[in-house]
């Protein structure tokens, strides 16, 4: 049994809790937000559990005011099941140091030049966080229900470096390049359900240290492990598209400090990089346990491609219509009528999520089918998918030998007309059709002639 018991359940802590913080209909409500979260988060928890995350972060966002609750969450992804390599910059922290010892502070291409003081900064930078990260992951891994697992860091000499040398006649000095990461220790760790912590600093078999770019590491670190995640957390905010192809990033490179390294290493191999805003509250937890994540996703290869749904697609089908049916936008259909009805769907599925769908339904007029249930995820909005789902719907009608598509909807009718589709009335719809109307409803009717 643990040394500190947690309360059973949310009942028992109110119960011990001599002051109730919340009246019972506030309580109700923030119990079901944290339900609703639970629901959303647990497919995750399940598939995260064993994999390899490296989440990498910049010397400044450790200055960040929720660095702290950053490394709360770090702690929880760990104690459910994810395996990190943790690995940390130091730029302002070394800066820091030399600033108060009046040392020059060097950069050529914005690549530090390591003098002896630079790399005695670095030494000493590096020290100095990997304590403060040791005794904060160590605080937050003791909190009670956390640690039963027997989570515990592990940091050590796990990077092997050579000197960047002298390019374009500057002598980088104890500026380095990565030789080799000693990727096989680093799963040990992991395996051994340790935290692995990774400092921006190298050792050469010849007893020199050597100042890396935590970036760079972080890059080769994630590629030497196949990692199933490559997440950096930045301190400046993001104004980028929630997923982007290579191309794309590429296209935007000047955009982000840290997108021309993400661009180079996804073109070395690097499967995908996530980007995120640590100054957002939580940011690490949406992005690993909610549907619509919390940065940008940049991959090397997405596979996006729009196809007949399956059984398996359901429950990405209901996660982007319920809340449509709830704003009444969409009619609802329950689980069990989707899973009759499944074949009548399409889904565009970006690295297995689903993250668009639209159904095409027979009608009792055998020329006319009926396009219904066309919606796209939020987050991958405004990038022509709604129109490329629609053109998947026109080529199956046109295949089933329709001559019209109809379809009735309360907000959407510009949207269509913008596709082709043309104000109809109520007469035009099929005769079952026309008996099932819901005037209540009001909808509009639409029509593409095929
Ligand atoms: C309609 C919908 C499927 C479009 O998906 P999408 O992938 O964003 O589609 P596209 O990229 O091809 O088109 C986006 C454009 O349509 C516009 N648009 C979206 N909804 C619109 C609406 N209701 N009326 C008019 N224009 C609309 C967007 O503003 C965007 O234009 P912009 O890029 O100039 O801002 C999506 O907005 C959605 O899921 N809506 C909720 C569900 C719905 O209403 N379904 C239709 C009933 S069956």
């Amino acid at each position: 049994m643990p040394a500190t018991s947690q309360p059973a359940s949310a009942t028992d802590a109110a119960a011990n809790s001599a002051t109730p913080t919340l009246a019972p209909n506030a309580a109700r409500h923030d119990a079901q937000h944290s339900i609703a979260f639970f629901r959303e988060a647990s497919p995750y928890i399940r598939q995260h559990r064993g994999k390899v995350f490296v989440i990498a972060f910049s010397g400044e966002v450790i200055q960040l005011g929720n660095f702290r609750r950053l490394i709360q969450d770090i702690a929880i992804s760990a104690a459910l099941g994810a395996r990190l390599v943790l690995v940390h910059g130091s730029r302002p922290q070394i800066d820091e140091r030399l600033g108060s010892r009046q040392h020059p502070i060097t950069f050529q291409h914005d690549i530090r030049v390591s003098d002896q003081a630079a790399l005695r900064a670095a030494q000493e930078s590096c020290g100095y966080i990997r304590i403060m990260l040791e005794n904060m992951l160590g605080f937050a891994l003791a909190q009670p229900g956390l640690s039963d697992n027997g989570l515990e860091l592990s940091s050590g000499n796990f990077v092997t470096a050579k000197p960047l040398g002298v390019l374009d006649g500057v002598d980088y000095g104890f500026t380095g390049k990565i030789r080799r990461i000693r990727h096989a220790a680093i799963r040990t760790q992991l395996e051994l359900d340790r935290i692995v912590l990774l400092s921006p600093l190298g050792y050469s078999p010849t007893g020199e240290t050597y100042n890396l770019r935590y970036e760079q590491l972080a890059l080769e670190t994630a590629q030497a492990l196949a990692a199933d995640k490559l997440l950096f957390l930045d301190h400046t905010a993001l104004h980028l598209p929630a997923a982007m192809t290579l191309a794309e990033a590429r296209a935007c490179s000047a955009q982000h400090s840290l997108l021309p390294q993400i661009v180079a290493a996804l073109e070395n191999k690097v499967g995908r990089v996530h980007l995120l805003d640590a100054t957002i509250d939580g940011t690490l937890l949406m992005e690993l346990y909610t549907r619509s994540g919390s940065g940008s996703m940049i991959a090397a290869n997405a596979s996006e491609t729009t196809r007949p749904a399956s059984t398996d697609d359901i429950s990405g089908i209901l996660e982007i219509i319920r809340p449509l049916e709830q704003t009444g936008t969409l009619v609802r259909r329950s689980r069990q009528q989707l899973e009759l009805e499944i074949d009548n769907f399409l889904v565009t599925v970006l690295d297995r999520q689903v993250i668009g769908c639209a159904a095409l339904y027979n009608t009792d007029d055998p020329t006319i089918g009926e396009l219904a249930c066309l919606a796209v995820d939020p987050a991958y909005r405004s990038a022509s998918r709604g129109q490329q789902l629609l053109q998947a719907v026109i080529q199956a009608a046109r295949t089933q030998h329709k001559q019209r598509l109809i379809l009735l909807t309360t907000q959407t009718t510009d949207w269509f007309r913008e596709q082709g589709f043309v104000a109809g009335e109520i007469e035009d719809l099929p005769e079952a059709k026309k008996t099932l109307y819901n005037f209540k409803r009001n909808s509009k009717v639409c029509v593409l002639t095929l």
